[in-house]
């Protein structure tokens, strides 16, 4: 598998880099989040290992440090790995030296490195939330998967439950657009977006990428330092395997994961 050159898709709409700041600790965020890993892991494995799959070639878009490349290695023959922030190439770098199969890659925003039509499962978490306009990013990872190929894709969700009733109580609708989560401060400064998604526009946008939803898991449904402490984690998430499936319908959790299948016209790619 050749590596391509990169040249970006995305209009420069997003620099992608800021994970390389001094103030980001993206490890350290996951430092008392055992509960919340564990219930995405166990949805990454429900949804990839759906029907028994196995991958040849893994592509996560926004992989990070590595946090979930194992995983995913656990379903493919080979698993590579993209982040624009070279801070986290470099520590996904010494975590995944001792993964056979498993490779670590700096890429522009927007552009997947990757020819057309050659990668049999691509992998987004927790990337949406940094795309106010997911289109370009959509369009590209249908680019590179193989006709039929799949793609496992997360989005943090506007309209999770809390939301409903903050909403409802001000007699307003969950806003079908994109909704800015930062603080007025944060925004002011600029820096990385950070937005939740309405998850009818997200799944209209998958469908105008070409991809469609093969199944849908609400996840980090008990997200509750309350909830937490009182059940303890192994309990918390035993009670979340079971949710994650029936809870999806009324996307209950703040955080939705999608399989989705693509067919095979990757709309929009050179
Ligand atoms: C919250 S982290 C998630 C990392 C990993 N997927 C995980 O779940 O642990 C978001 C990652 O997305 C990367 N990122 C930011 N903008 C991006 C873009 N436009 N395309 C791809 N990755 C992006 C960041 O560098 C960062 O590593």
């Amino acid at each position: 598998m050749s590596i391509r050159g990169a040249d970006s898709m995305d209009g420069g709409a997003a620099r992608g880099d800021q994970y390389d700041d001094e103030s980001e600790d993206y490890v350290g965020y996951w430092e008392g989040r055992d509960y919340e890993h564990a219930a995405e892991i166990a949805a990454v494995k429900r949804l990839i290992g759906r029907d028994g799959a196995r991958y040849g070639l893994v592509c996560e878009v926004g992989g990070g440090f590595g946090r979930l490349s194992p995983v995913l290695k656990e379903y493919a023959d080979r698993v590579m790995m993209f982040d624009p922030s070279s801070k986290h190439v470099g520590i996904a770098h010494r975590l995944l030296a001792g993964h056979a199969g498993v490779t670590a890659h700096h890429m522009h925003p927007g552009t997947i490195p990757l020819d057309d039509g050659t990668v049999d499962l691509v992998s987004m978490i927790r990337v949406m939330h940094h795309l106010p306009d997911p289109g370009p990013t959509l369009r590209e990872t249908a680019r590179v998967m193989k006709p039929g190929g799949r793609a496992l894709i997360e989005v943090a969700n506007s309209a999770h439950m809390l939301n409903k009733l903050r909403y409802a109580k001000r007699l307003r609708g969950i806003p079908r657009r994109p909704v800015d989560i930062r603080s007025a401060a944060k925004a002011a400064e600029g820096g990385i977006p950070f937005v939740n998604h309405h998850p009818d526009t997200v799944v209209r946008q998958f469908a105008e990428a070409g991809l469609r939803v093969e199944e849908k898991l609400s996840v980090s449904n008990l997200r509750s330092g309350t909830l937490k402490q009182r059940l303890g984690e192994d309990r918390l998430l035993a009670v979340e395997q079971r949710i994650q499936s029936p809870l999806a319908a009324i996307n209950f959790g703040p955080s939705l994961f999608f399989l989705l299948r693509g067919d095979g016209a990757a709309p929009g790619a050179a």
